[in-house]
C-alpha cells in the first residue's frame, strides 16, 4: 500500500477549507524549512485510512481473545456521549462555570472507581497502565521518603508479572527483586518471607495474575509485606475477573492501577490516548499528583503531591467512555461482566483441554493459559505457528508467549461480550489447527495465507527494523 505521502502528486490539493478569517491577520515568522506534508484530497484522505483499516483487526471484525489485554466490545453509546460538543468543544482553562458537566463527569468517575477498588481518592492523570505503574511507585517512592525510611529501595515482583512493572519501578530508582511462582501459579510464600526485609519498598502483584489464577493466598502476602513495612501495588489490568465481586483495597492493597481501556470499554487506541488512573489509601493520598476529582477527598489529599505526570485530569475524553460504561451497566451490570467474563474463560478452556494442555490445571479466573512446550517438541509446531493459522480463520491471537514462566504459552482471554457461538467457532478452529499438527504442519508454518500481509520475517524485522521512509 501506498503512504499518503506517495499519494501527494500535485500541489495545492486540499482535504480541508478554512472557514472565511473573522479576526485581524497575524504573520507568523517566516520557516526556514518547508514542511513535506501530503497534499491530497478529501477523498483521498478517506480511502487511504479506511484502506489502512481494512488490513487491521479491530474488535469490531472479529474475535480478540488477546489475553491479558482485556478485548472487549467497546459499545457505541460510549462513543456517542463522547462526541458531544459540550465535552469535545471546551477547554479546561476556561472560567470553572463554564465546564461544570467536564468536572462533573471527572468527579462521578472518580468516586466509582474508588467504590470499585476500595481506594479512598484516584487520580485520573496517568495516559496508559505503565503510566499508572509509574506514577504509583512515585507515591510508593514519596510514602517512604516522607516517612524517613530512605532504605527502602527495592520493589518485589513476581516472576509471571507483566514486563511493565519491573521497568515501571526500575524508572522510579527501585531495584527489582524477583519472587518466584509455586507449583500452582501463585506466589511462592515462602520464598516471599525470605525475600522481604528492611529494603523492602513494596510487592507489586497482579491479581488474578498472569495465568488467569486469584492467587489464594492474597490476605497473607499482604501481611508479609506490610509486617516488613513495605507496601502493597495492585497492578488492575486484570480486575475484569474480580470487578463487583471483591475489591483491592479490601484485600489488603495500599495501591491500584486500572486500565480503563482494558476492564471499563474505553478503546485500546491503538497507541492512541489512553487512561491508566491510580488510587490509593488515606496514608498515601497526600503525594498523590496535583489535580485530583472525587467528592470525597480526604483533607490533605495532594499536599504533599509528587508533582503533575500529565496536563489537567488527563485524557478526558477517554475516562468519558468508561464513566458512560460505569453509569450504563450500573453495579450489578459491572457485576455480572466479571461473572460472564470468567465463565465465557472457563466454557473456552473447557472445549480446549483435553488437546491442548494447560499450564496451570485449575478453574480459571477470565483468561487461562495453554502451553504448546509438547506440541512443539513433537510436531515442530510451535505457539507462534498456531496464532498466525487462527488468522486465517478470523480471529486474533492469543497472547503468545507470556508470561514467561510457562514454555510455548498461549493466553486465551475471551471477554463477557462474546457469545456461546463465538466461543464454539473458536475451539472448532483451534480443534481443526490441532488436527493439522499431526497430518499437515507446514500449512501452519506457512500461515497465514489468507491476510494483506502474510507470514513476516519476525527475526528480521527485529534485527534490521526499517524505521526511517526512504524515497
Ligand atoms: C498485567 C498487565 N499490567 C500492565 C499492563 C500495561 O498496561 P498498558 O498497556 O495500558 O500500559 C498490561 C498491558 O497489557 C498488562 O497486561
Amino acid at each position: 500500500m501506498q503512504l499518503i505521502f506517495e499519494k501527494s502528486v500535485v500541489n495545492g490539493r486540499r482535504a480541508l477549507t478554512l472557514p472565511e478569517m473573522n479576526i485581524a491577520e497575524y504573520k507568523l515568522p517566516e520557516y526556514r524549512e518547508e514542511i513535506d506534508l501530503p497534499e491530497v484530497a478529501e477523498i483521498d484522505v478517506v480511502r487511504h485510512y479506511t484502506g489502512l483499516s481494512k488490513l487491521a483487526h479491530g474488535v469490531d471484525d472479529g474475535f480478540y481473545p488477546l489475553g491479558s489485554c482485556t478485548m472487549k466490545y467497546n459499545p457505541k453509546l460510549n462513543e456517542a456521549v463522547a462526541a458531544f460538543e459540550g465535552f469535545t468543544a471546551i477547554h479546561p482553562t476556561q472560567p470553572k462555570e463554564t465546564v461544570r458537566g467536564w468536572t462533573d463527569a471527572l468527579n462521578m468517575l472518580s468516586d466509582y472507581l474508588c467504590e470499585i477498588t476500595g481506594m479512598d481518592a484516584i487520580t485520573l492523570q496517568p495516559a496508559a497502565g505503565a503510566h499508572g505503574e509509574f506514577t504509583g511507585m512515585q507515591l510508593i517512592k514519596a510514602y517512604h521518603k516522607y516517612n524517613k525510611d530512605f532504605g527502602r529501595k527495592q520493589i518485589l515482583v513476581p516472576d509471571s508479572a507483566h514486563g511493565t512493572n519491573p521497568a515501571s519501578a526500575n524508572m522510579c530508582g527501585f531495584e527489582i527483586v524477583t519472587v518466584p511462582s509455586n507449583s500452582e501459579g501463585g506466589v511462592d510464600i515462602e520464598a516471599l518471607k525470605t525475600l522481604v526485609c528492611e529494603k523492602t519498598a513494596g510487592l507489586m502483584l497482579t491479581n488474578p495474575n498472569t495465568v488467569g489464577l486469584f492467587d489464594r493466598n492474597i490476605t497473607e502476602i499482604c501481611e508479609i509485606v506490610h509486617k516488613a513495612g513495605g507496601l502493597m501495588y495492585y497492578d488492575g489490568a486484570n480486575l475484569n475477573a474480580v470487578m463487583g465481586i471483591c475489591r483491592p483495597g479490601d484485600m489488603g492493597f495500599d495501591v491500584v492501577h486500572l486500565n480503563l481501556h482494558k476492564t471499563f470499554s474505553a478503546p485500546h487506541g491503538g497507541g492512541g490516548p489512553g487512561c491508566g488512573p491510580v488510587g490509593c489509601k488515606k496514608a498515601l493520598c497526600k503525594f498523590l499528583p496535583l489535580g485530583v476529582y472525587g467528592s470525597k477527598l480526604p483533607k490533605d489529599t495532594a499536599s504533599k503531591s509528587i508533582g503533575k505526570v500529565k496536563s489537567f485530569g488527563g485524557n478526558f475524553l477517554v475516562a468519558l467512555r468508561s464513566a458512560v460504561y460505569i453509569v450504563t451497566l450500573g453495579a450489578d451490570g459491572l457485576l455480572d461482566a466479571s461473572e460472564l467474563a470468567v465463565l465465557n474463560a472457563n466454557y473456552l478452556l473447557a472445549l480446549l483441554k483435553d488437546k491442548y494442555p494447560v499450564a496451570y490445571d485449575r478453574i480459571c479466573m477470565h483468561e487461562f493459559v495453554l502451553t504448546a512446550e509438547n506440541i512443539k517438541h513433537e510436531t515442530g509446531v510451535s505457539a507462534l505457528d498456531i496464532s498466525k493459522a487462527l488468522l486465517d480463520f478470523g480471529i486474533h491471537p492469543p497472547t503468545m508467549y507470556f508470561p514467561l514462566i510457562v514454555h510455548e504459552a498461549l493466553m486465551f482471554e475471551p471477554t463477557e461480550t462474546e457469545s456461546k457461538e463465538t466461543l464454539e467457532y473458536a475451539a472448532d478452529a483451534m480443534l481443526k489447527i490441532y488436527d493439522k499438527l499431526y497430518t499437515n504442519p507446514q500449512e501452519l508454518h506457512d500461515a497465514p495465507i489468507s491476510t494483506a500481509i502474510g507470514r513476516v520475517d519476525e527475526v528480521q524485522a527485529a534485527r534490521h527494523p526499517v524505521l526511517k521512509y526512504n524515497k
